[in-house]
């Protein structure tokens, strides 16, 4: 097929990264973005490797009957949301699956153990992010989000997967944004935890702190993590951030050390004595612990995106040296990052007892997933 050619296909599936896909009569397989299984579609080869292509959508001739009305304006020019046009039911499965299909790959073994699927209720499929990052253009006086694979902007007057709160102070913070800067700009706007909207002007990402994006969701994640982490005389919360996930469970614990990069400015005065904050880089933190610590330690690592990436083996070999781990809960929000460290402790001993996942990410293919393991 040429490159400049158009085609008509059937999309037939979804894949967990968000496009739809469609199978070439060559048996070539193509991912193109915004289209539903069931779609008869007229589509451009936009770029082709060896195992398949990526297209773009030119004509919807004939619409999915499950086809969904997305309610953004913007919706697939902005490079936020990939899935309004599609049932949330769908969505919710097709990232289970994917899930199950990443681990397999992984190499993790986990036959007889099931996920627990903690899909996001239907009042939150929309309007659950408390925190949202936008820029804005002084010279025409809009504020908006960079458009897919390019860094243009494209205005917006609302998100729809915002909190509604957030909606009502953008023209506000569009109007300061255009008088206080000459150029393009970045803002944050969050919706605080006691219920005010506040903003950061160019400053770092999560510029207040690290916080879950969807509070509802975030409730399930506690939940989940305090079923399963038991207790003990030690927790460890690595990436704890301020402590969102071992706050809750002080008091079934000795001693708490919370670790990030990232800690309260202040330590809040609600925080149990016995709960310390640390704020350093995991690996540094772990290899300041001299001498072992022989008490029973449960452990919560909640690492960024790239998961423990290069720092796994060290990160391992350390947590290992210097404590008890008797308990470890796994948590990670990319799923190929999840899937390579989960597999990566089994295959160091740790038994794997249970895995979740949980939607904190409605409208896009993103997956909040969880494991855990004893030792
Ligand atoms: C997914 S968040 C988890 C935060 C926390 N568990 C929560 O539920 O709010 C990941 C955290 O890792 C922190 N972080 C990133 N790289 C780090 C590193 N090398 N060492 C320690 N913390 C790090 C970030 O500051 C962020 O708070």
């Amino acid at each position: 097929v040429n490159e400049l050619e158009t085609i008509q296909v059937k999309i037939h599936d979804l894949a967990r990264g968000g496009s739809g896909v469609a199978k070439l009569d060559t048996g070539e397989i193509v991912f193109v973005p915004f289209t539903a299984p069931g779609d008869e579609v007229k589509i451009r080869i936009t770029q082709k490797s060896k195992s398949y292509s990526q297209a773009e959508l030119v004509e919807l001739v004939h619409s999915s009957p499950i086809r969904a009305v997305p309610p953004c304006k913007v919706f697939t020019v902005c490079g936020g949301c990939a899935w309004q046009h599609l049932p949330y039911s769908l969505q919710f499965e097709t990232k289970k699956k994917g899930l199950h299909q990443t681990l397999k790959r992984s190499g993790l073994k986990f036959d007889e153990i099931s996920i627990d699927e903690m899909p996001a209720a239907e009042q939150n499929h929309y309007h659950y992010r408390n925190r949202i990052q936008l820029r804005g253009n002084p010279e025409q006086k809009t504020l908006g989000f960079y458009v897919r694979e390019s860094t243009r902007i494209v205005a917006i007057d609302r998100c729809e997967v915002a909190v509604e709160p957030i909606n009502q102070h953008l023209p506000e913070i569009r109007s300061a944004g255009s008088k206080e800067f000459a150029q393009e700009y970045k803002v944050e706007v969050e919706l605080a935890s006691d219920k005010t909207v506040r903003h950061a002007f160019n400053q770092r990402h999560a510029a207040f702190g690290f916080r879950q994006v969807n509070d509802e969701q975030n409730i399930a994640l506690q939940k989940w993590v305090s079923d399963h982490a038991g207790s003990d005389a030690l927790l460890l919360d690595l990436y704890g951030g301020f402590g969102n996930l071992s706050l809750p469970l002080a008091s079934r614990f000795k001693a708490i050390h919370c670790v990030d990069l990232s800690v309260p400015e202040k330590r809040p005065a609600t925080t149990p004595a016995h709960f310390a904050f640390h704020q350093s880089s995991v690996l540094g933190w772990l290899k300041k612990q001299n001498a072992r610590n022989s008490q029973s330690a449960t452990v919560l690592l909640d690492p960024p995106r790239e998961g423990l990436g290069g720092e796994f083996a060290q990160i391992e070999r350390l947590l290992t040296k210097s404590f008890a781990v008797k308990t470890l809960i796994l948590i990670g929000c990319d799923v190929d990052s999840f899937a390579r460290d989960a597999s990566r402790f089994q295959a160091a001993g740790y038994q794997l007892k249970k895995l979740a996942a949980l939607d904190l990410f409605p409208q896009t293919p993103h997956l909040e997933s969880l494991a855990l393991f004893t030792k």
